[in-house]
């Protein structure tokens, strides 16, 4: 450790690659500060996303943000959006980047670049082309000499448009990252150390490069010639968060990479929020001791298209709305978040960073509810089929996003026949002879159904829709439409695999749907519904979609986003600046159907009404019951917010796990759990692609998101959370999905401030059959 502080500081005083400089303007590394100019400086960087905001009010966010009291812009590329095929690269119109920080500039702001490769953000594959899944053994993130060809390729575009906007070339980029959380997924120094060296080949060597991971991980993959950043979020304890860092680097500036200002919003789930109060009163505690920081999000803007990722275990994929609980809304709006922050920021203002106006919003307007009358029935109007003998992923039919229909014809069914997909990517709608048999959700981890009797020759259709790709964690080569087999099971449990597939492509592109033939037809299954309507004045709006079932909206060719009837979110944020004066065109595409076919546009979102129930890990009336079990294991943890591994004394195997909470440390009801891994025989964690929660006797759901599957979410900022006035004992069990052997289990308690809910006494159980309720 000793000899790595010896060379970064070599690196500061020589002032190699940490240094950006020009004739005017300098950026570097100092000690314990960063320095502007030669002078001490505290990046305020506010993050937003170009290509989460229609391009026409891009400056309108980044004033925004100026306004708030920010000094820097910190930014994501997300590889995918500009190399959409292999080889073609779009940098222009909303995907012109310089154009962006160029806009930056010119209202005095700094930038800071995100290239990736990987950036996650709740993004399709977190950043990284669908295509790459077309290679079978690909694995991303790692020397696979594929990856690391195109990333450089992709780099080295990247870097024709931006190097030049570096400080020392006269442009406003004062700071690059390297990858992203990589300890979050892996440890591969030499793959770090590899892209570190792609993003300087590619021309950014005069900007500070640095690499950014949470207080657990950044150790892992930490080189000696980057500066190390932290991420982590409202209510964190500061002082804790840093500990570490200061110690090994005791010389080097401090940064906050993210502070998450509030959280994003998965389909199925609660609204997500984070107090105000506490964001303000973290940035405060970090400028107090001239922390930098990055305001993840300051503006989330909207997950346009087909571009929200999902997050798994278990699989989940995001709402539109990337609203986030940011101090500047959705829409470009100030909050009470923006109000409270900006106040703050107003104190520590340096002399030269001059006060702004807080730019008015955009014009927002009511559209009146419209029917939508005209139909294209999609089965009556497929595109060619490939014809297919074994079922395969999207991806090797060369698609990227949409859905995708795979038909045969059956054999004769018997009474109780069941289907069973292996596994349906992620929506999938099942027909025999054209009639709606039912709908598997991944979410759920559904995977069958039961089929009618049928005599051989009938037709069956498999609608898959692919949700986004997984943007987090182990499970990112996440494959769409049928990953492997499809099987039919009759009553005496024999298995036909089903072959011989038709296979049609259902894109997500504008052109698709609008070259179709509209009608006045009843829709039947997945259906298009094309409308006009006139606007007198255009204005930003938000489409109401709350008697609508699940799809797609195109409005003038714009493609708004997802919709869900489950919520929570209800309504599509529509920006004024695609609408026209006149007549305008909107085509909803609904795979489920809607209740009435109606369209207006609101003047305030809704982002939650959560119409699904909450899925909670306790049935109704159960209660787990462990009179007659004996523990493997009682002892206490510690009372510290990192990470503790308990070691049993022999190796036990067994598939149901259950950890029993008796008592916290604070001597309150309340218990929390942020992580948990259970290690195997190497002693190394399993992996948890396959556990379930089988039940968790109470879990807050009214005040906050915490159930018990955020246990292994892989985010250590959100955690498994009782209600505070449920008594201890606490109960969790867990079904690890298959037999295993254990050797003891890691746990990581709540990472906010005062570790709420820190459990002291505790006992283990584990076995092999199930408990009982
Ligand atoms: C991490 C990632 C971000 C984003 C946030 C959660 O910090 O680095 O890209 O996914 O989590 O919003």
């Amino acid at each position: 450790m000793k000899n790595n502080f010896l060379l970064f500081f070599f690196l500061l005083l020589t002032g190699m690659p940490i240094v950006a400089s020009n004739s005017k303007e300098t950026f570097e590394i100092g000690r314990r500060t960063f320095l502007l100019n030669g002078k001490p400086f505290v990046v305020k960087a506010a993050e937003l996303h170009y290509a989460r905001i229609p391009k026409a009010y891009w400056e309108h966010r980044i004033q925004m943000c100026k306004a708030l009291g920010m000094n820097t812009i910190c930014l994501y590329v997300f590889w995918n959006f500009h190399e959409q095929q292999e080889n073609k690269f779009d940098f222009t119109g909303d995907k012109n980047i310089a154009e962006f920080c160029r806009l930056a500039q010119k209202n005095g702001m700094y930038i800071i670049l995100r290239p990736g490769p990987y950036a996650c953000a709740e993004w399709e594959m977190g950043g990284l082309p669908w295509w790459l899944l077309k290679k079978k053994d690909m694995v991303v993130r790692s020397l696979h000499p594929y990856f690391m060809e195109r990333t450089e390729i992709y780099m080295n575009e990247l870097g024709k448009q931006l190097a030049p906007l570096q400080l020392a070339n006269g442009g406003n980029i004062i700071m690059v990252q390297v990858e992203n959380e990589f300890g979050g997924y892996g440890v591969n120094k030499p793959y770090m150390a590899a892209i570190r060296d792609i993003v300087r080949r590619a021309g950014f060597d005069k900007s500070v490069l640095f690499e950014c991971d949470w207080d657990s991980t950044f150790e892992l993959n930490a080189l000696d010639d980057l500066l190390w950043t932290l991420n982590f979020g409202t209510g964190a304890n500061i002082d804790k968060e840093f500990k570490k860092l200061s110690t090994v680097r005791p010389e080097a500036p401090l940064m906050c990479s993210e502070f998450w200002s509030g959280w994003f919003d998965h389909w199925g789930r609660k609204h997500e929020t984070r107090s105000a109060e506490k964001m303000v009163e973290g940035i405060k505690d970090m400028l107090d001791r001239n922390i930098s920081f990055s305001l993840y999000m300051a503006h989330g803007g909207t997950t346009f298209g087909h571009w929200g990722g999902a997050n798994s275990p278990t699989y989940s994929s995001m709402c539109t709305s990337y609203d986030y609980d940011a101090p500047i809304s959705e829409a470009g709006w100030t909050t009470k978040k923006f109000f409270l922050l900006q106040g703050l920021l107003n104190k520590y203002r340096s002399p030269k960073e001059k006060p702004c106006k807080t730019p008015a919003p955009f014009p927002i307007i009511e559209i009146p509810e419209f029917e939508m009358k005209e139909t294209a029935v999609l089965f009556e109007q497929l595109p060619a089929p490939i014809l297919s003998e074994d079922i395969k992923p999207m991806e090797e039919f060369n698609q990227g996003w949409g859905s995708i229909l795979y038909r045969t014809t059956l054999p004769a069914t018997s009474k109780y026949t069941l289907l069973r997909i292996t596994e349906a990517h992620d929506w999938a709608q099942i027909y025999v002879n054209g009639k709606l048999i039912g709908y598997l959700d991944r979410r759920k981890g559904e995977n069958q159904i039961t089929l009618p009797q049928l005599p051989a020759g009938s037709q069956l259709d498999i609608w898959v829709e692919a949700m986004g790709r997984v943007n987090f964690g182990s499970t990112i080569h996440d494959r769409k439409g049928i990953t492997e087999k499809v099987e039919l099971i009759n009553s005496n449990r024999e298995t036909t695999l089903l072959k011989n597939w038709q296979v049609y492509s259902i894109p997500v592109d504008y052109s698709f749907v609008a070259e179709k033939k509209y009608e006045m037809k009843v829709p039947d299954g997945p259906t298009c519904y094309k409308a006009s309507f006139t606007i007198h004045k255009p204005g930003d709006t938000f489409l109401d979609m709350s008697t609508w079932g699940k799809g797609m909206v195109w409005v003038n060719g714009h493609n708004l986003g997802r919709f869900w009837e489950i919520g929570p979110q209800q309504t599509l944020f529509f920006p004024g600046c695609w609408l026209k004066k006149g007549k305008n065109e909107i085509i909803v595409l609904d795979l489920k159907g809607p209740s009435k076919a109606v369209i207006q546009g609101l003047k305030a979102p809704i982002l939650d009404v959560l119409r699904e129930k909450e899925r909670n890990h306790r049935q109704k009336d159960e209660t787990l019951n462990l009179s007659s079990e004996s523990p493997i294991y009682q002892g206490s943890f510690a009372a510290t917010g990192e990470w503790q591994e308990i070691k049993f004394e022999t190796t036990i195997t067994g598939r149901h796990f259950c950890l029993e909470a008796l008592s916290s440390h604070n001597g309150k009801e309340q218990a929390s759990l942020a992580e948990l891994e259970i290690i195997g025989t190497d002693g190394k964690p399993i992996p948890r692609e396959q556990w379930k929660i089988r039940y968790a006797d109470s879990e807050n759901t009214r005040g906050a998101n915490a159930t018990a599957d955020k246990i292994y979410d892989l985010q250590e900022s959100t955690c498994w959370m009782t209600e505070r006035k449920v008594p201890y004992p606490h109960q969790l069990v867990i079904d690890l999905g298959e037999m295993k052997a254990i050797t003891g289990f890691r746990y990581l308690p709540s990472f906010e401030k005062g570790n709420p809910g820190m459990i002291k006494d505790f006992a283990v159980y584990f076995k092999s059959q199930s408990f009982n309720y």
